[in-house]
Parts: structure tokens; C-alpha cells; sequence
């Protein structure tokens, strides 16, 4: 049997609603979860909220209510959310649980009994905002390092567990171990903030300051500091939220899942006070980057702090669960920008996997009666070998490395996925059913086909479903497969052709419907993939009179720049003939500035104008090329006058 998966994210703090950074780390961590749930592993996964301390306390007394009354309504606000966003956690952590504050104090008392723990006068500068003591090096201008806001000199007696004596082992632990710390720069940045002396931390707050707290077992004129009692969460929640309650089974934990900036505070506290404690370390702390909005931090003078609830009713779930760990590496900083999502929406999602799904199910029920046939072999090729390895290598080779949790590649998973929608609807395309289904001596080949096309949604229907469970639910309902996703389905490897043949398929409603953005239409990449990868099914073939709404004409780019903070994006000064624009291309991955100035293109003349990254886009280059960009349209042998017509 292996090693139980044992998965956490950060107890979140009850100071305010949940918000995309807490459903950013969740939503990663089920998918962890179900992943392993799906391979027949035993998963525990545990998430919960972290109720104590200053900033509960200020917030509850803001909002003129007791700091228990204040957490119990926020802790209904989180777990609603949870619910919305499909998490599947097996435990709920709430730190004024008794069980959890009685684990806390039996840590505290030990390291108290075996000196790790003393008192001892201390003069420095104090941080409300973070709760904690700076040294006189530390701050710059009175001002805290962390979070920028005033520091007060403030002399108290407290008390201090001796982190500063585990240093050398923790420095040890981490050479000794390669994935303890991902990914490799955090790794670093951890070696990096152990090069300086380790101090001893201080683990209490005088009751005259700070009353909301767990009581020190040794004094009680003190609590506890809410990082020590935090932390503490996930070693206590296995002694008694587990169905089978065991601090043995399940510890040490596979992996913490923490934001970039609570890096320090598990790498180094919690490894240190484990040190203490005589406990194994986790196996993997892995920090991820954090979210912007449109370019900016989130905040709430700002107002532009995404609200998750919002974004999941007007987007749905696995939309938001999608877009969340597409768009950005797991490790690093990510700028949710709407024109990506609604990008990604339609192209990625509607007209690619929604797309494969439709056809496939319309294709089945006009030319086979609504089941799906099985192969002939002599009618295959090598279209449909390459259908076959992709999808086999998709789910017994590329989704068990980037979802291994000392490695973690979300986007490079969802990558390998999306190589296999945008595969079979080329193999559509190319075999192109309906033309078959019109000559009888073709009869095994529209067979074989509509039974490939089927078997490359079966897969896909597995790979997607830790991701986005609802669509995997839905497409296996469409498919007539009788998956039932709580059991270990992927235990055995799957092989092409074991399952899919004879089931009855059942038109169902659209995965996902397209979304129109009336206020800012994307001429940035997406949408050039989307038609990229959009299907040529007889169904969707537009007229000509559609085409022509469409005014292409040629144009030659003046002058080009990088759009700040964003590698995607290039600023464009074009001549059209009669006038000049500016137009954002999402060409920037491809070109540099250097690279396009001077070139004639192609562009889309009469989109309406929109803002991407705050930069206003008046039309759309032309490029090849999906998911990245291949190549811009340019003319070979002429170059034709700005503002020539393209039909
Ligand atoms: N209570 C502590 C954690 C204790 S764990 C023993 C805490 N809570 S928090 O609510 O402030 O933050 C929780 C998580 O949200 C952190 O991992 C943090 O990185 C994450 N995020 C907060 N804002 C974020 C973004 N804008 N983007 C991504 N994640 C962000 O810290």
C-alpha cells in the first residue's frame, strides 16, 4: 500500500470574505486531491480557517460582534464557497475547535518541560498589522519591512521558543532533501534566508494586548501567537477529523500548498518547531505566486479585489477552476486579466473541448444510431495511432509528472489535455464523417472513425475530471459511459478500446456556452486561436455574406513596444492608408519590438475598440497558430499599400 496522500492548504483568516487567492489555493489542492483519489490512493485533504489573533479580534470588533460570533458567519461564507467550487476536502480545521486548542497547549507545555521554550524580557519594534516584533535593522524609515505601515517601539516580557537553535539542521534537511521547498527559487530564497542568523521566536502575546488567543498552559496571563497555534493545525486536525483519527497513518503530510508570502513562516517555524517536537518534516512545501488583477495587486482601496462567488455565477465553476490553473505556472505570479478568461472560454473551452463533444454526439446519433460502433480494424490509419498514443501517453505518462506534488505543473497537465481536444477535432476535420457517411463502400471507416472520435472523449473525460468534475460528470452522461468518479478509475492503466464501444449516447446541453465580452472584445491571441481550433463541422460554416462583415485590410506596422509587465503583449503603431492605429497584438512570445517593424500584415479593421492590460486596442493582427503564435500573415512576393482590402 502506498504512503497515504496527505494534502493541506493554509487555514485561511476569518478577517474577511474569501477571496480568488484562497480559491486559487483550494481549488489546487482538490485537484491534487482527486487525483489521487482516482489513482486508488488513500487521500486525506484538509483546509480550514485560522480563527485567532489581532486581526480577527479588530475585525470583530468592528463589526460590533463577539470574535466567536464573527467567525462562526465567516466560516459559513468559506464553506459555502467551498461548495460552490466543488472542493472535495475530507476535514474542516477551525482553531477555537477545543480539540485543536487542547493539542496546542499539550505542544506548548512539551517544549516548555524540555526548555525549548523560555521568557525573556524584549525591546523592539512592533507591528500591528503583522503581529510581530522587528529588529532595529529591519526597519526602514519606522516603518514595518513587510507590510510598509508604522512600527511602534514597544518593551515586553514574552515568551521565546529557541528557533534560532535549529538553524544548522534545518539548513542540513534542506540540502539533504531536493523537494522539500518547491519550486527550486523559493528553494533557494529559503537556503538564502538561512544564511542569516536564525533568532528565537517569540510564541506568546501579554493578554493586556491581545485577549483572543489560545491560553499558554504555563501562564495564563498570556496566549499563544497565532502563527504557532496555526501551524499546529495540521498535525492536531489528524487526531480527531480523520474517519479513522491517526497522527501515524497520515503524517508526515505530502504536501502544504502555501502562498509565496507564508513561505518563511512554514519553511522555518513550522520546520523548526517539528525539529523540536521530535516530529518528521512534511515531504513538500510548495509555494505558489500570487494573483493581479488587470495588471494590479488586489486591494480593496482599489476595489478590485475578485470575488469568487461572482465570478463562478456568471462563469460557472469549472470555468473559474480552469481558467485559475491554465493561465499561470503554479509556481509563479499570475495576472487575471478578463479578456484571458473570456479567451480561454471560448476557445479552449466552448469551441474546443464543448466543441468535441457536440459534434461527436451529433455525428453518432445521425450516421450510427446513436451508439457507438465498434472499430474495423483494417479501416484503421495512422491518424488513428496517433490518436491513441496521445491519449494513452496523456494519462499514463504527462498527467502523472506535472501532477506530482513535488512538481506541480497544473498548466503543463491542462497543456497535454488541450493537445488531445484540439487532436480530435482535427481528426474530425480531416476524416471529415459527413462526407463518408454519403458513400456506403465507406461504411467501416465512419465507423471506426465515430468509434475513435468517441474513445478520444472517454479519455478525456478521466483526464479532465480532477480539474473540472462537473464537466467530466456531464461528458460521461453525454457518452453513456457508467463512470462513477469516487472510485479509483484510473487504479489500472486504461487501455484504447476497452470501454467505449456499444454504449448509447445522449445529446445533452452545451459544456460551455460561448460568452460574449460586449465590453472588451479580446483581439489579443485567444481569439485568434479560437478560430484557429474552431470546427468546420457542416453545421457551423458560415456564409459569405458573414465572412464579409469582416474588413480586412493590409497594414504596416510603424512602430512597436512591450506592453508592460506582460510577455504576451505588443503595442503597435500601424499605417492603415487613410489613418493610423494603435492595436495590441498577443504576438510577444513569438517577436520581440525588433522583429515586426517595418512588416506588412494583415488586420481586422472594424472591431470595436477595447482595453487589454489598460491599453487600448483599435483592431487585430492576423496570425497562425493556437494556443501559441506561429507566424504572423505577411505577403511573400508583393508588398501591398497600406489599406488595401484582404478578401
Ligand atoms: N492564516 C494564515 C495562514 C496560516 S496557515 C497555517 C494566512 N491566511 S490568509 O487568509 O491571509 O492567506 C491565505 C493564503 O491566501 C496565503 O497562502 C496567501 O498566499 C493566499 N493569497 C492571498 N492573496 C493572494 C493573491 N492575491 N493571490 C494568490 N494567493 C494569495 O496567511
Amino acid at each position: 500500500m502506498p504512503q497515504p496522500f496527505y494534502i493541506t492548504t493554509p487555514i485561511y483568516y476569518v478577517n474577511d470574505v474569501p477571496h480568488v487567492g484562497h480559491a486559487y489555493t483550494t481549488i489546487a489542492a482538490d485537484v491534487q486531491a482527486r487525483w489521487h483519489r482516482l489513482l486508488g490512493h488513500e487521500v486525506f485533504f484538509l483546509t480550514g480557517l485560522d480563527e485567532h489573533g489581532q486581526k480577527v479580534q479588530q475585525a470583530a470588533a468592528k463589526a460590533g460582534i463577539s470574535p466567536q460570533e464573527h467567525c462562526d458567519r465567516l466560516t459559513l461564507q468559506f464553506q459555502t464557497l467551498w461548495q460552490k467550487l466543488g472542493i472535495s476536502n475530507d476535514g474542516f480545521i477551525r482553531t477555537t475547535d477545543a480539540r485543536h486548542q487542547a493539542v496546542v497547549q499539550r505542544f506548548l507545555q512539551e517544549l516548555y518541560d524540555n526548555q525549548l521554550i523560555y521568557r525573556a524580557e524584549y525591546t523592539g519594534w512592533y507591528c500591528t498589522f503583522d503581529e510581530r516584533f522587528w529588529t532595529e535593522k529591519d526597519v526602514n524609515d519606522g516603518r514595518c519591512p513587510d507590510c510598509q505601515r508604522p512600527v511602534e517601539q514597544l518593551s515586553e516580557s514574552n515568551y521565546f521558543f529557541r528557533m534560532s537553535q535549529f538553524q544548522q539542521r534545518l539548513l542540513d534537511h534542506l540540502e539533504a532533501n531536493p523537494t522539500f521547498i518547491r519550486p527550486e527559487s523559493r528553494r533557494n530564497e529559503v537556503a538564502g534566508f538561512l544564511q542569516k542568523p536564525l533568532e528565537d521566536l517569540s510564541i506568546s502575546r501579554p493578554k493586556s494586548r491581545l485577549s483572543w488567543g489560545i491560553e499558554l498552559p504555563f501562564d495564563a496571563d498570556y496566549v499563544t501567537y497565532v502563527w504557532f497555534d496555526a501551524l499546529v493545525n495540521y498535525m492536531s486536525a489528524l487526531e480527531y477529523l480523520p474517519s479513522q483519527p491517526s497522527v501515524e497513518r497520515l503524517w508526515p503530510a505530502t504536501v502544504h500548498l502555501v502562498g509565496k508570502d507564508i513561505l518563511t513562516t512554514h519553511a522555518v517555524y513550522w520546520s523548526t518547531m517539528l525539529m523540536a517536537l521530535e516530529v518528521p518534516l512534511p515531504h513538500t512545501i510548495f509555494a505558489h505566486g500570487w494573483w493581479t488583477v488587470d495588471g494590479e495587486k488586489m486591494s480593496k482601496s482599489r476595489g478590485n479585489v475578485l470575488d469568487p462567488h461572482a465570478m463562478v455565477d456568471q462563469f460557472g465553476t469549472d470555468a473559474f477552476r480552469y481558467f485559475l490553473l491554465r493561465e499561470v505556472p503554479f509556481g509563479q505570479d499570475g495576472d487575471f486579466a478578463f479578456e484571458s478568461f473570456i479567451g480561454r472560454i471560448n476557445s479552449d473551452l466552448a469551441n474546443g473541448l464543448g466543441n468535441l463533444l457536440s459534434r461527436t454526439i451529433t455525428l453518432i446519433q445521425r450516421f450510427s444510431d446513436g451508439n457507438v460502433p465498434a472499430p474495423v480494424a483494417s479501416a484503421s490509419t495512422e491518424l488513428e495511432t496517433e490518436l491513441q498514443t496521445t491519449a494513452e501517453s496523456l494519462l499514463h505518462d504527462h498527467l502523472p509528472t506535472h501532477l506530482r506534488s513535488d512538481r506541480i505543473a497544473f498548466n503543463r497537465a491542462l497543456e497535454a489535455i488541450w493537445g488531445l481536444v484540439q487532436l480530435g477535432n482535427q481528426y474530425i476535420d480531416k476524416t471529415a464523417p459527413w462526407v463518408l457517411a454519403k458513400d456506403p463502400a465507406c461504411s467501416a471507416r465512419l465507423q471506426t472513425v465515430l468509434f475513435h472520435a468517441a474513445e478520444t472523449l472517454r479519455f478525456l473525460c478521466l483526464a479532465t475530471y480532477p480539474f473540472m468534475p462537473d464537466t467530466a460528470r456531464e461528458m460521461a452522461r453525454q457518452l453513456g459511459l457508467p463512470y462513477n468518479f469516487s472510485q479509483a478509475l484510473l487504479k489500472d492503466p486504461i487501455a484504447w478500446g476497452d470501454g467505449g464501444s456499444g454504449t448509447t449516447v445522449v445529446k445533452g446541453k452545451a459544456l460551455f456556452p460561448r460568452v460574449d465580452a460586449p465590453a472588451t472584445p479580446s483581439p489579443a491571441q485567444p481569439q485568434a486561436g479560437a478560430s484557429a481550433s474552431s470546427p468546420t463541422d457542416e453545421n457551423s460554416r458560415i456564409n459569405i455574406q458573414d465572412f464579409q462583415k469582416v474588413e480586412l485590410k493590409v497594414a504596416k506596422i510603424l512602430t512597436a513596444e512591450r506592453v508592460p509587465k506582460s510577455n504576451k503583449l505588443l503595442k503597435l503603431q500601424v499605417d492603415l492608408g487613410t489613418e493610423q492605429r494603435q492595436i495590441v497584438a498577443g504576438i510577444g512570445k513569438k517577436y520581440g519590438p525588433e522583429d515586426v517593424v517595418g512588416k506588412t500584415i494583415v488586420v481586422v479593421a472594424n472591431l470595436k475598440p477595447a482595453k487589454l492590460m489598460g491599453v487600448e486596442s483599435q483592431g487585430m493582427v492576423l496570425a497562425a497558430g493556437d494556443e501559441d503564435v506561429e507566424g504572423l500573415v505577411t505577403f511573400k512576393d508583393v508588398d501591398p499599400q497600406p489599406g488595401t482590402k484582404v478578401k
